[in-house]
């Protein structure tokens, strides 16, 4: 790399894929940041650019090789370090170290405490004219990067990870491949983290892991640790994703039904509403255990939202078993869910035991099927809140337009507003009276501080979006 004396090396970083890639690029970040290098937004200047990947589905890893091939021309135009990072660096480091020549540093989840030596170690063999890989896809029984404060970029929301990996091997899911085993953090560090977050001026925290419920650290389990979190002050919500439907215990439960500050969704990823599927799929709860989950939830909170993710076409998967799925939607109504065709990932238990037979056409089929049914569903349920005013934290502008503010509702709706109606910042609650709702959004008609009463006299025709 051919940089002058006291020059401060750019990194450039993309994330792909979950909340967690988002915490641990900022993990990266803080990472580097100690080591002197400097983070840009402009990957055109930058020295080093690092992809933070998924493997969760192949249209994952189709993004990051067309942004990899994008790179191309600017690798050749510099000298520049291109690192791959995350759960396809972890799951595909064969197939990225011989076929993709662009690529000169892989780094897995557990790995990144060595990427300062990795990317001195790419630059030096860059001088000497060699065209080494530098390699770190270890991975990990221990590594929480408990010690690590994240470079958070500042805002409203900030994630914490409380726990790394996965230990539940669902067949079709190639997470516990690529992160590893599942481990808890020390609650110490999470409440000090949580803590200074709110001292930052954070208003929300959302706990991150794969399998929330299943924390465990010392005899803290997770009913505690959520409740500690929100009784930080100055923290005005708190979020986590996801928990397993398999263990629900009630302390949970009654922790989000009853916190003033813990919000009232609960995303509870089904995936199938059929029994022979859930079983091959390893989920490791019934149809019917799943539904009596619903039902004891909505019995101490009927107004509970809920959430929920859904793949359509797993292996074998007939046309009956996936009208169970549908009727599944039908019968929860959730209120949002992502639906995901079936996506066969190497190593799985699924790509090792059962042929990926449904047609491509058939499984859009069903996602497009499942699509149209849910967003039915959802403006229903957003219409329930027509007339009601919500309290609402706002997050910024909206995303269509610069005229009108977004926030999201305690259920993780999205809410917008005209900005002329209130002047207000991100990290404000405000409240919100519903006026019109589609199947993502609702429309605020009238939007005050929430210690005074809503004004009503703006009409929300004008504000619908399509
Ligand atoms: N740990 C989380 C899920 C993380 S992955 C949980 O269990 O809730 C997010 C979602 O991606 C999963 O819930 C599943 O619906 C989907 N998914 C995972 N592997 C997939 C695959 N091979 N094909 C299609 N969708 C998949
Ligand atoms: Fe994947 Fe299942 Fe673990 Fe979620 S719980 S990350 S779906 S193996
Ligand atoms: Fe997240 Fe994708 Fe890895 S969903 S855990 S970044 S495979």
């Amino acid at each position: 790399m051919s940089v002058g004396p006291g020059h401060r090396r750019q990194v450039h970083i993309e994330t792909f894929g979950c909340q967690m890639n988002e915490y641990d690029t900022e993990l990266v970040r803080a990472l580097l940041v100690r080591e002197g290098y400097v983070m840009t937004e402009d990957r055109e200047s930058a020295d080093v650019i690092l992809m933070n990947t998924c493997a969760i589905r192949e249209n994952a890893h189709t993004k990051v090789y067309t942004h990899l091939s994008d790179l191309k021309a600017l690798k050749r135009s510099r000298s520049l370090v291109v690192g791959v990072l995350g759960c396809m660096a972890q799951n595909l480091k064969e197939e990225l170290t011989k076929q993709e020549p662009l690529v000169d540093l892989l780094a897995g989840p557990d790995a990144y405490r060595q990427l300062p030596r990795l990317i001195r170690d790419v630059v030096h063999a860059q001088e000497q004219d060699e065209h080494s890989k530098a390699l770190a896809v270890d991975l990990s029984e221990y590594e929480t990067y408990d010690d690590i404060v994240p470079a958070r970029i500042p805002g409203v929301n900030a994630w914490i990870a409380i726990m790394r990996g996965c230990d539940n091997f669902c067949s079709f899911c190639v997470v516990p491949y690529t992160r590893g085993r599942e481990r808890s953090r020390d609650p110490q560090g999470i409440l000090e983290e949580a803590a200074r977050i709110a001292g930052e001026g954070f208003k929300q925290i959302t706990l991150l892991g794969q399998n929330v419920n299943s924390y465990r650290s010392r005899d803290w389990d997770f009913a505690r640790l959520l409740t500690a979190v929100a009784d930080i002050p100055g923290i005005e919500r708190v979020r986590f994703t996801s928990p397993h439907p398999k263990d629900f215990p009630s302390p949970l439960l009654e922790a989000v039904v009853s916190h003033p500050k813990i919000c009232k969704h609960i995303h509870l990823p089904a995936q199938s509403g059929n029994d022979r599927i859930l079983g091959m799929m390893n989920r490791t709860y019934s149809r019917r255990e799943y539904l009596a989950l619903v039902e004891r939830i909505r019995s101490m909170n009927s107004r509970m939202v809920l959430t929920t993710d859904i793949i359509a076409g797993f292996c074998s998967e007939t046309d009956e078993e996936f009208a169970d799925t549908y009727r599944l939607l039908e019968e929860v109504r959730y209120h949002s869910a992502f639906i995901f065709v079936y996506s066969e990932r190497t190593n799985t238990i699924a790509a090792r035991k059962f042929p990926d037979d449904v047609p491509r056409e058939v499984k859009s089929r069903r996602v497009t099927t499942l699509v149209e049914l849910q967003r039915r569903i959802s403006t229903e349920r957003n219409r329930e809140y027509l007339g009601e005013t919500l309290p609402v934290l706002v997050e910024g502008d909206a995303k269509k337009s610069s005229l009108q503010a977004m926030g999201k509702s305690d259920g993780n709706v999205t809410v917008i507003w005209n900005k002329a109606d209130l002047a207000c910042r991100p990290g404000d609650l405000v409240a919100c009276s519903i006026a019109d709702a589609s199947a993502s959004t609702l429309y605020a008609g009238a939007v005050a501080r929430p210690d005074l009463p809503a004004k009503n006299e703006h009409s929300c025709t004008n504000m619908v979006q399509s």
